[in-house]
C-alpha cells in the first residue's frame, strides 16, 4: 500500500491527480481510513501493532501529497515566470513621428508676424462663388483676367440652375466676406489653399496664399510697404531686405504693384537675398473703390491696401528648395531630406 501511493504520488502530473489519490487513500472511503476502521474488529494485541503503523502510514501520505501539490506549484510559478519574462534592459523600439509639414509651419509663422502687426485671421471657403471669386473683385464676366487665372469651374448638372461655383484661384474673395462680415475699420489676413490649372517649377495647380486686407480712413501705400517690408525682415530674420515694387495691375487694386525678393539659384539651391535673380511673391494695391462697394463699404469714408502673398513662395525661398512641386509630392524621403520628417 505505502509503496503504491508514494510511487503514483511522485509520478502525479498535476493537482487534479493529486486530489484524486488522496480521495483513493485517505479519503473516507479511501484504502487506508477502510484499513483503520478494520482496526476495531482486531484483537488488542493487533491493533496495538496495526495502529501506530496506519497512523503512520497514513500521515506520511498526507505529507507526500502536500509536497508534492508544493513542487507543482513551484514548477508552475517557474514556469509563468519563464514565460512571461521581460527584458526591462531592452531599448526601445523607435516610433516615426508625423511632423508638420513646411507649408502648415511657414503659414502659422506668417500667422504670428501678422498678428503682432494686429491683423486678425478671416477664412472663407475653397469652393466659391464665381461672384466672390470675380465680379465682387471688379472682374466681370468677359473679363480677360478670367482667362488668365487658369479657374477650375465645378460641374454643373444640366438644370442645376445654382450660380456656377469655382476652386477659388485666390484668397481676394475673402476680403469681400471680411468687409461683409466686420464693416471698417478691418485689418485681417485670410491664409489658405487657392487653385490654378498651372503645373511647371513653381507653380502646383494647388497651393496657399494669404491675403492682406487693411482698411481705415487714411491708409495709404506708404503703410503698405512698411507692412510688407517689416513682414519680410521678421519672416527671413534679417536686418534689411532687397523688395523690388513693380507697378502692375490688378482689377481689384489702384494702384497695384508685384514684390520680388532678390535670390540667385546657385547650383541648384536657392539663396535670398543675393544674386540676380528675383522671385515674385505677392501682388499688392490700393483696394478698389468698387470692391469697397461690393463689401459694402463706403468709398468715400473709407480706403485701404490689399495684398496677396505666395505662401509656398515664400516657404521654397526660406529653405532654399527649387522646385515647388516637391512639397506636394508626399515624398518621405525628400521630407527626411530637408529635415522635414523624422
Ligand atoms: N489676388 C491676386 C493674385 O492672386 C493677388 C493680389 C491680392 C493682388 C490683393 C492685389 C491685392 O494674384
Amino acid at each position: 500500500l505505502r509503496e503504491k501511493y508514494l510511487t503514483a504520488i511522485a509520478d502525479a502530473r498535476d493537482e487534479a491527480a493529486i486530489e484524486t489519490l488522496r480521495v483513493q487513500a485517505v479519503g473516507k472511503k479511501g484504502e487506508i481510513s477502510l484499513a483503520m476502521r478494520e482496526l476495531g474488529r482486531m484483537s488488542p494485541e493487533e491493533r496495538q501493532e496495526a495502529g501506530p503503523r496506519l497512523n503512520a502510514l497514513k500521515d506520511e501520505i498526507n505529507s507526500a501529497l502536500a509536497a508534492r501539490k508544493a513542487a507543482l506549484a513551484d514548477a508552475a510559478l517557474d514556469e509563468r515566470l519563464r514565460a512571461e519574462w521581460l527584458d526591462v534592459t531592452l531599448p526601445g523600439r523607435p516610433r516615426r513621428q508625423g511632423t508638420i509639414h513646411p507649408v502648415s509651419q511657414v503659414t502659422e509663422e506668417v500667422t504670428a508676424i501678422f498678428a503682432d502687426m494686429g491683423f486678425a485671421v478671416a477664412e472663407g471657403p475653397q469652393v466659391e462663388s464665381d461672384w466672390y471669386n470675380f465680379d465682387a473683385l471688379n472682374i466681370p464676366s468677359h473679363h480677360p483676367a478670367r482667362a488668365e487665372m487658369d479657374t477650375f469651374y465645378m460641374h454643373r448638372a444640366e438644370g442645376d440652375d445654382r450660380p456656377p461655383h469655382v476652386l477659388r484661384t485666390h484668397t481676394s474673395p475673402v476680403q469681400i466676406r471680411a468687409m461683409q462680415a466686420q464693416g471698417a475699420p478691418i485689418r485681417v489676413i485670410a491664409p489658405g489653399r487657392v487653385y490654378r490649372a498651372d503645373y511647371d517649377q513653381t507653380h502646383t495647380p494647388m497651393f496657399h496664399q494669404v491675403e492682406g486686407l487693411a482698411i481705415d480712413r487714411d491708409i495709404s501705400m506708404a503703410n503698405l510697404k512698411w507692412v510688407l517690408e517689416e513682414f519680410v525682415k521678421a519672416f527671413f530674420e534679417v536686418d534689411q531686405v532687397d523688395l523690388r515694387f513693380r507697378a502692375s495691375h490688378f482689377p481689384f487694386t489702384e494702384p497695384s504693384a508685384e514684390v520680388d525678393i532678390r535670390c540667385s539659384w546657385e547650383g541648384g539651391t536657392l539663396k535670398v537675398g543675393e544674386g540676380d535673380d528675383w522671385l515674385e511673391i505677392l501682388g499688392s494695391g490700393m483696394v478698389h473703390p468698387r470692391v469697397l462697394e461690393a463689401g459694402h463699404i463706403d468709398p468715400n469714408e473709407w480706403q485701404g491696401f490689399a495684398f496677396g502673398l505666395g505662401i509656398d513662395r515664400i516657404a521654397m525661398l526660406k529653405y532654399g528648395i527649387p522646385d515647388l512641386r516637391a512639397f506636394f509630392d508626399s515624398d518621405l524621403r525628400w521630407l527626411r531630406h530637408y529635415g522635414f520628417a523624422a
